[in-house]
């Protein structure tokens, strides 16, 4: 089954309505680096350009909620379905919605040679769902269809997001295909564990759409190199959000920490390959694809949830905003009104979680902290931080300036990043998913067996967007 519409020669990203810039981009078409966060959207005067690739699995009404989520954000997406996705979600929803012609086999529109310049011409194929016979076709390298085709030709960074039965994804066949999917440079994301299609659950869920794009961007943030399997057998643990010291149980102490700096590590660290914990306190977003998500309410739960995934982890991100102190005396039940002015709050300090993660360390394993500082007279922000870093020992100490709409709960961010070894590096604002991938950059430099590549020399990094 073929379905097109009249796009025409070159029309394979053009043609796509008011906003369509890249016709006749042929094999040469510049990607665009973009800092293209859910909040910000894309910038610049070319869109990337995106294939979505939907294979016939139950999920792939999903897949046009992922549609609405990138084109929404600026991106130009073609969708390219299987015939089977044809059975589950029609061409006109794909070609409504996407603004370009959709068509699934490779003799639609032969004069156009789709099943070359689709590939060719993206800046990222993502497939959502990707059915175990879609991988398993691409794996063998068909292209007997559009899909297939597409992948063959791609030289952009490939995503896939798996959906099946859990005997489905366990099975040894889907095992060793995804294994070899990766070990060619395919992103996979993992499954979620959840309600299946029946009334059975378990992994092998679709992740939340909200997540796939997210994925998806964080991956077009780096731009036309993409994102490297850099951190694959690593395993990595982030702390995000901010912590809560109940007073009662209707009162706490706590802090504006959103988690999304946090989240967007996790994001980031899982892209290139890492298996992520991400411990979060009270963060109120959707839970990351393919990372293993530990909620937690305070700095002691907190605590207990990051050292015990710290125990085998090659780097701990410490980016969650942990209180300092708690109520000496929580109350069991909620304080009243009626009851007169309660007696003054007495403060305990909490554990010093990155102190621990220090003594406990394994070898070879890397600890970064983060310092959310507002300066204090006499002493700026990256003073404080070069403090926090020498007393904590820590071997990287981000430094953030909050308070006045600073850090807190905004999609960007600008940080300077403190090495135990004395090297500065300055990151200026952006957002938060590139600022994640810097630090990651950093991070990863200082983990033992890895070649010393990207580590900086100790000079101020202070143009835009460097190495981002
Ligand atoms: C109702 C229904 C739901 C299905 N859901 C899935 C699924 O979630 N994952 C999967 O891998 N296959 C699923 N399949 C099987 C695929 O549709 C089948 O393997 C098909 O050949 C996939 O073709 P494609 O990979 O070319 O899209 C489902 C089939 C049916 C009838």
């Amino acid at each position: 089954m073929s379905q097109a519409g009249g796009g025409g020669p070159g029309a394979v990203f053009a043609g796509g309505g008011p906003g369509a810039v890249f016709a006749g981009g042929g094999p040469g078409a510049v990607s665009v680096s973009v800092g293209g966060g859910p909040e910000t959207g894309p910038a610049g005067p070319a869109r990337p350009r995106v294939v979505l690739g939907v294979s016939g699995g139950i999920a792939a009404y999903k897949a046009v909620e992922v549609l609405r989520q990138l084109t929404e954000s600026g991106h130009d997406v073609q969708v390219v379905p299987t015939a089977a996705a044809l059975r589950f979600v029609g061409e006109p929803t794909w070609a409504a919605l996407s603004g370009h012609p959709v068509a699934t086999d490779v003799w639609t529109d032969a004069d156009a040679v789709r099943h070359v310049r689709l590939g060719r011409e993206a800046d990222l194929v993502l497939v959502a769902p990707a059915t175990a016979d879609l991988m398993a076709r691409a794996v063998a390298g068909r292209s007997d269809d559009l899909l297939t085709a597409t992948l063959l030709t791609a030289r952009c960074p490939v995503v896939f997001a798996p959906a099946m039965h859990t005997e489905m994804w366990e099975h040894p066949a889907t095992r060793a295909n995804v294994a070899t999917l990766r070990e060619r440079g395919v992103l996979v994301i993992e499954p979620a564990v959840g309600r299946l299609t029946g009334a059975d659950s378990g992994a092998g869920r679709l992740p939340e759409p909200v997540e796939i794009a997210a994925f998806a961007r964080a991956v077009l943030a780096r731009g036309p190199a993409g994102v490297r399997a850099d951190l694959a057998g690593r395993r990595v643990v982030v702390s995000a959000g901010g912590t809560r010291e109940h007073l009662d149980p209707v009162r706490f102490l706590g802090n504006s920490s959103s988690g999304r700096q946090g989240y967007a590590l996790a994001r980031a660290a899982a892209a290139r390959g890492a298996e992520v914990v991400v411990v979060a306190a009270n963060v109120a977003l959707p839970d990351v694809a393919g990372v293993t998500t530990v909620p937690v309410v305070s700095a002691a739960q907190l605590r207990d949830a990051v050292l015990a995934a710290a125990k085998d982890a090659d780097l701990v991100v410490m980016a969650a905003a942990v209180a300092d102190f708690r109520p000496a005396d929580p109350r069991a039940h909620k304080i009243k009104k009626t009851d007169g002015a309660p007696a003054p709050v007495v403060l305990l300090p909490t554990a010093d979680v990155l102190a621990e993660l220090v003594s406990d360390r394994a070898p070879g394993q890397v600890l970064v902290g983060f310092a959310a500082e507002t300066g204090s007279p006499g002493a700026d922000v990256v003073t404080l931080g070069r403090a926090k870093l020498a007393r904590k020992g820590a071997d990287l100490m981000v430094v953030n300036e909050v308070g006045d709409g600073l850090a807190f709960g905004t999609p960007d961010n600008a940080a300077v990043v403190l090495a135990a070894d004395g090297d500065e590096t300055v990151i200026p604002r952006t957002t938060k998913e590139l600022l994640a991938h810097r630090v990651l950059d950093l991070a990863r430099a200082k983990l033992a067996g890895q070649p010393d590549v990207g580590r900086d020399t100790g000079a101020r990094v202070t143009s835009p967007a460097e190495g981002l």
